[in-house]
C-alpha cells in the first residue's frame, strides 16, 4: 500500500507516520506538508527514506495534489490550521487550508478513485454543559448535531460536510473520524500541555484561561494513530467514527498534575483572561469504534502519559526552545 499523508510533519500526522513505520513497515508514504509554523521537518527525523518521502507543498495546490494523488492507494488527511487562539486572531488561513485544501484533496481523490480518510475534531459538535449529576453522562456521538463555536471548529465542520457531500454525490470512498484532545511528543508549544510544560522548563509561569473549569477529554496521540489505522483499513465507507479515551479532566486538574509531576507548588500558575467563546466541555462516546473495529485505547493512565510527555520535552529542548520566546511574545501581545 502507498499512502499520501497530508500534514505529516505536524504533531498528530508525524506521530501517525511513525506509527505506520513501526507497525506496518511495508507501507510506503508520501508526506505532503507546507511546513507552516506548525510543521517541522525534524518531526520526521529518522523516518525519511526511500519508503517515506516528504514533499513540501500546499494542499490547496491542485496541480501538485493531483500529481501525488495519482501515485497512491489511499490518503490520510491531517493537514490543517489547528489552533483556536490563532483562528480568533486571523481566521483567513483556516478557511484556505481547512476548507479549500480539503476540497482540493477530495477533487483529486475523486478523479483517481483514491480511498480517503479525513481526520477531524470533536469540536465540530460545539460543547457540552459542565458535568452535573444530570449531565455527566452526556457525550458526543456520531449522531450529535454539528454546532461549532469557533472559527477553527467552523472550518473543520465545513471540511467534514465536504467529505459527506463528495462521498454521497461522487462516490468518493471516504471515512471520517472526530477525535478529542491529543497529547504526546512533537506537539507544538502553543497548545496547553506543551505550553505549560515548556513554560515551567523555561522558568515562566504557566497560564490558565478563565476559571480553569473547562473540561477536555484527553487521548494519547499513539492511540489516535491506532484508531485511524483501524478505520482506514477496516472502517465502513461513508461512516463517521468518534475517537476518545474516556479521560475527561478540567484544565485546573491538568495544570496541577503537570506542576506536581515537575516538582512545583500547586499554585505556581497565573489565571489569565478567558478565550472568547471558550467551549466548556468535550466528551467522546467511542463505542462505535470499539464495537465495530475492536479498537481500545492502550494509554489509559493519564498521569503516566503526562510523565512521558514531560520527559520528552525535557530531553528535546533543542526542538522547542528556539520557538519559545516568539510563541510567548505572540500570546503576550494578545493578553493570554
Ligand atoms: P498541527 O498544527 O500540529 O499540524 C498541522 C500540519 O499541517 C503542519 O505540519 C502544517 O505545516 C500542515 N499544514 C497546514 N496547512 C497546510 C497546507 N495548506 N498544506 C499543507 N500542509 C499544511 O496540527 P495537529 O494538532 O497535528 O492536527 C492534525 C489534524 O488533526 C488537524 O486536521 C486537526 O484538526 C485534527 N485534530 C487535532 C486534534 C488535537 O488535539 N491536536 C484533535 C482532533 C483532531
Ligand atoms: O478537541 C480537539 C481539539 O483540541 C483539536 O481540534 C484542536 O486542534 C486542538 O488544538 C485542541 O483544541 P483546544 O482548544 O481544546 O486545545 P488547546 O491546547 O488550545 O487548549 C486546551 C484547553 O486549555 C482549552 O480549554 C484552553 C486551555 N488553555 C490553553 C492554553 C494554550 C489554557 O488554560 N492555557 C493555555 O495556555
Amino acid at each position: 500500500m502507498k499512502l499520501l499523508v497530508t500534514g505529516g510533519a505536524g504533531f498528530i500526522g508525524a506521530n501517525f507516520v511513525r506509527y505506520v513505520r513501526q507497525h506496518h513497515p511495508a507501507v510506503r508514504m508520501i508526506v505532503l506538508d507546507k511546513l507552516t509554523y506548525a510543521g517541522n521537518r525534524a518531526n520526521l527525523a529518522g523516518v525519511l527514506s526511500d519508503q517515506v518521502q516528504l514533499v513540501v507543498g500546499d494542499i490547496c495546490d491542485a496541480t501538485l495534489v493531483e500529481q501525488l494523488m495519482a501515485q497512491v492507494d489511499a490518503c490520510v488527511h491531517f493537514a490543517a490550521e489547528s489552533h483556536n487562539d490563532n483562528a480568533l486572531r486571523d481566521p483567513q488561513p483556516f478557511l484556505e487550508s481547512n476548507v479549500i485544501g480539503t476540497y482540493t484533496l477530495l477533487e483529486a481523490a475523486r478523479r483517481y478513485d483514491v480511498r480517503f480518510h479525513h481526520v477531524s475534531t470533536d469540536e465540530v459538535y460545539g460543547d457540552l454543559p459542565l458535568a452535573t449529576s444530570d449531565t455527566a453522562a452526556r457525550k458526543f456521538t456520531p449522531e450529535s448535531r454539528y454546532l461549532p463555536s469557533s472559527p477553527y471548529s467552523a472550518t473543520k465542520a465545513a471540511s467534514d460536510m465536504l467529505v459527506h457531500g463528495w462521498t454521497r454525490s461522487f462516490g468518493v470512498r471516504a471515512t471520517l473520524s472526530n477525535c478529542s484532545n491529543n497529547y504526546g511528543p512533537y506537539q507544538h508549544i502553543e497548545k496547553f500541555i506543551p505550553r505549560t510544560i515548556t513554560n515551567i522548563l523555561a522558568g515562566r509561569r504557566p497560564k490558565l484561561y478563565g476559571t480553569g473549569r473547562n473540561v477536555r477529554d484527553w487521548i494519547n496521540t499513539a492511540d489516535h494513530s491506532a484508531a485511524i489505522w483501524a478505520i482506514l483499513t477496516r472502517g465502513r465507507i461513508g461512516e463517521t467514527y468518534l475517537i476518545g479515551a474516556n479521560q475527561e479532566l478540567d484544565n485546573l486538574t491538568v495544570m496541577q498534575q503537570i506542576l506536581e509531576a515537575m516538582g512545583q507548588p500547586h499554585d505556581a500558575f497565573d489565571l489569565v483572561a478567558d478565550r472568547p467563546g471558550h467551549d466548556r466541555r468535550y466528551a467522546i462516546d467511542a463505542s462505535k469504534l470499539t464495537h465495530e473495529l475492536g479498537w481500545h485505547p492502550q494509554m489509559t493512565d493519564f498521569r503516566a502519559g503526562l510523565r512521558q510527555t514531560i520527559q520528552w520535552y525535557q530531553s528535546h529542548e533543542a526542538w522547542w526552545a528556539p520557538q519559545k520566546a516568539a510563541v510567548e511574545a505572540e500570546y503576550a501581545e494578545h493578553q493570554q
